[in-house]
């Protein structure tokens, strides 16, 4: 058994997490993660090909009663704060106002986890700060570089995922390695609870993250590639077979983003910088400010259309988040089973590692 800031914050068994996949759906692999022992997570999704704005709370409700349902471990939730992501705040205040009226859910969903945007919007909602304060939900949020980490810190947030270049997902521009930038915040914000992502997949990886002074790791490839996670079969086989190089690094909607090698990413433009990236959202927010509620209706249906035929098995025409973690993961199996040997096999490896002190 490991004992960690994060095992006693949630009152979990292990210290592992599965990751947030948006817009994918990961209803089943939350629960699995928790029944396991581990902090499971639901993930931003739409909640039918008219994805509205009005629909990710629908999808929101759906998913975190169908979770409590059936489970009684302890999850969370993810949502993305980008500027461009349709309805934030709402989405903020329904699901915040949902947990607080449910005596269940207020029990075990208390991993709130914001990311790809500010790690103050949250904390700034009047229903978030309400239910925060009833109940003993804690605030997390993503940084994928030292200077957010600086603003999570300084938005008062109760932990940090550290999510180093490796990941499956959304990118920072500054494209540093998960190993520099755990220590990087180790060393500045040493007390603040860390939950190490990008490139953990077993046991070593977790006493890594560990000995480096994480509290706990979140895993998305490794967990994509198990029995329970909801990703087609097509996803899941592409995972044992894959090597670390077969990710590439392009343009995404929200930011830079890590998918797999496919006819769709390697004909892909990469954009270059934060303020390549700045200018392109202020061209977006332009263009939908110009816009009828139909024709953007219109665009968010066409964009979920495209990402559920890739969640649906169809590999080759859009984004297929993964991360370099998929080089060293050569099985899919049962989230219980990926969890205990994770934990078996970090616990040899410290105590191996702590033999060296003499
Ligand atoms: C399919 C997929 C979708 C993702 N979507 C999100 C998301 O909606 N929000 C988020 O914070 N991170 C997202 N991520 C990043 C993961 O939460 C996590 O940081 C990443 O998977 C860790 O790297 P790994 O795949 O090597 O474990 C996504 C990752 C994948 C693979």
């Amino acid at each position: 058994m490991l004992k960690t800031k994060i095992t006693e914050m949630f009152g979990i068994k292990h210290p592992i997490a599965s990751a947030a996949m948006g817009p994918f759906r990961t209803n089943d692999l939350c629960i699995a993660t928790s029944e396991a022992g581990g902090l499971g997570m639901i993930s931003h999704t739409p909640a039918s090909p008219s994805g509205f704005e009005s629909n990710y709370v629908e999808a929101m409700i759906k998913n975190l009663d169908y979770v409590v349902e059936h489970t009684d471990g302890i999850f969370g939730f993810n949502i993305r704060t980008s500027r461009v992501e349709p309805g934030i705040d709402k989405l903020i205040s329904e699901t915040s106002r949902h947990i607080l009226e449910n005596d269940k859910l207020k029990e075990q969903c208390l991993y709130a986890l914001t990311s790809a945007g500010s790690a103050t919007r949250m904390p700034k909602n009047k229903d978030f700060q309400k239910l925060r304060k009833n109940s003993q939900i804690k605030h997390f949020h993503v940084a994928p570089a030292l200077w957010l980490a600086d603003k999570c810190v300084a938005a008062g947030c109760d932990g940090l995922v550290v999510n180093g270049f490796e990941a499956g997902g959304h990118q920072a521009y500054e494209r540093v390695g998960g190993v520099t930038l755990l220590q990087q915040v180790q060393q500045k914000h040493p007390d603040i609870p860390k939950i190490a992502a990008g490139g953990y997949a077993n046991g070593a990886g977790l006493a890594l993250a560990l000995a480096a002074g994480a509290d706990g790791i979140s895993m998305g490839s490794r967990f994509i590639a198990s029995n329970d996670s909801e990703f087609h079969q097509n996803y899941k086989d592409i995972i044992p077979e894959a090597k670390a190089s077969d990710t590439i690094v392009r343009t995404g909607n929200l930011s830079i983003i890590r998918m797999w090698k496919n006819e769709y990413s390697t004909a892909k433009d990469s954009i270059k910088s934060r303020e390549e990236k700045i200018a392109q959202e202020q061209a977006i927010l332009q263009k939908r400010a110009k816009m009828t509620e139909e024709q953007l209706k219109e665009e968010y249906r066409k964009d979920f259309v495209k990402n559920y035929a890739i969640y649906e098995g169809d590999l080759q025409s859009g984004i297929v988040p993964l991360g370099q973690s998929i080089g060293v993961i050569s099985s899919i199996e049962s989230v219980s089973n990926i969890i205990e040997k994770c934990v078996k096999d970090a616990e040899i490896a410290l105590k191996r590692a702590s033999n060296y002190i003499i």
